[in-house]
């Protein structure tokens, strides 16, 4: 069942360029050059969006909320499904709702989803098991088409997830104008392209293991990310304590001068997710600031990237240049990966970790 690899999550992890194109296959048409949804998949008249979400899933709902108000103009909040629907949050009838999950039973999730029917005009989901509570009781559920996940930390289901999330999100942007044919050509070849840049990524596997085999000595590490590249930082973070139970915080670069920046030295290891692009200018002045409290920053940047943050970085990995625009997507793959690895250096039990269990069906 484990297709040769020693750990489920290994196989998930490598079957992402697979998985991806099969959902690209789904929601594209005409060679990738066109967009393929339901015809209920209209935002016209929509002025709102209400993503909510728990653990991984609604790390997918953050990234997407970068996209659907930078490239659609409309307004989204995200929210964890525990705090979603105990706050009780006012809904507005011309929002739409929407619910992502693996699983498609998480308990928060599908009591978010309940509240939030009748008050909004559209309930949505993006659920990897097309059977699924979520996906029953949704006016509309979209398969993420990512396969069964067996791993207990979700990998190719994310990144699907988020591919899912893109094309909603270019869809929006088309449906209130704010996207020209040119510029939704743009993006579907950078969706397009990103089965093939999720196979170079996976090449730097052995690169990733023996700066894991390091990593494993800390007790805690810190991710940094800035822009959609933040909520990555979030979920390289919670892939790696939940599997090798090393103590990890994400936070948003600006915002390691506001607190956490106390807790650098040379014994807190510190990975910066940052692909080259318009705020890494920003993010190398943040790593700096690192480097001068005597912290080890891991890099993980294109080779522009790396060229430019100069000397004094403790270890790099160079990914291939992407569009910023599906960054995240691919960043998501060494995040996976420096959490496996981790673990494997640990000897942690990868697929059934402690304390955790695959589908949470009780608040
Ligand atoms: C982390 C992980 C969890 C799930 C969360 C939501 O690797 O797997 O954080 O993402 O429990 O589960 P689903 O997506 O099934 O609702």
């Amino acid at each position: 069942e484990k297709a040769g690899y020693k750990h489920f999550m290994a196989k998930e992890i490598a079957e992402q360029p697979g998985v991806l194109a099969d959902a690209l296959r789904h929601y594209l048409k005409d060679s990738g050059t066109a967009l393929s949804l339901p015809e209920e998949v209209d935002f016209t008249g929509v002025d709102r969006l209400t993503l909510v979400a728990c653990g991984t899933a609604s790390y997918a709902c953050l990234v997407a909320k970068y996209w659907f108000e930078r490239i659609a103009g409309l307004p989204v909040d995200v929210d964890i499904a525990s705090e979603f629907r105990y706050r009780e949050p006012p809904l507005s009838p011309t929002s739409w709702a929407l619910f992502v999950s693996q699983s498609g039973e998480t308990a928060d999730t599908l009591a978010a989803l309940r509240y939030a029917q009748e008050k909004v005009a559209k309930i949505v989901s993006v659920v990897n098991v097309p059977t699924s509570s979520i996906a029953r009781e949704s006016d509309l559920a979209l398969p993420s088409l990512a396969g069964v996940e067996i791993g207990v930390a979700s990998t190719k289901a994310f990144t699907c997830q988020l591919t899912v999330l893109a094309v909603l999100a270019l869809k929006a942007a088309v449906d209130r104008g704010r996207l020209n044919p040119e510029a939704l050509a743009g993006h579907l070849a950078a969706l397009s392209a990103l089965p093939g840049l999720m196979n170079h990524a996976l090449g730097l596997e052995d690169r990733i293991a023996t700066i894991a085999a390091q990593l494993a000595e800390a007790q805690d590490v810190l991710f940094l990310g800035r822009g959609a590249m933040f909520p990555l930082a979030l979920e390289g973070a919670l892939k790696l304590k939940e599997i090798s139970y090393i103590h990890a915080e994400g936070y948003a670069s600006g915002e390691l001068k506001h607190g956490p920046i106390a807790l650098i030295d040379s014994h807190v290891p510190v990975v910066v997710m940052a692909p080259r692009d318009a705020l890494f200018d920003k993010t190398v002045s943040n790593m700096q600031e690192v480097m001068a409290r005597g912290g080890k920053v891991l890099l993980l940047s294109d080779g522009a990237g790396v060229a430019e943050a100069g000397a004094g970085i403790w270890q790099s990995l160079t990914m291939p240049m992407v569009d910023p625009f599906t960054a995240p997507i691919l960043y998501a793959l060494p995040a996976q990966l420096l959490a496996y690895h981790t673990a494997i250096a640990k000897g942690t039990d990868v697929d059934q970790p402690r304390n955790l269990a695959k589908s949470v069906t009780v608040e």
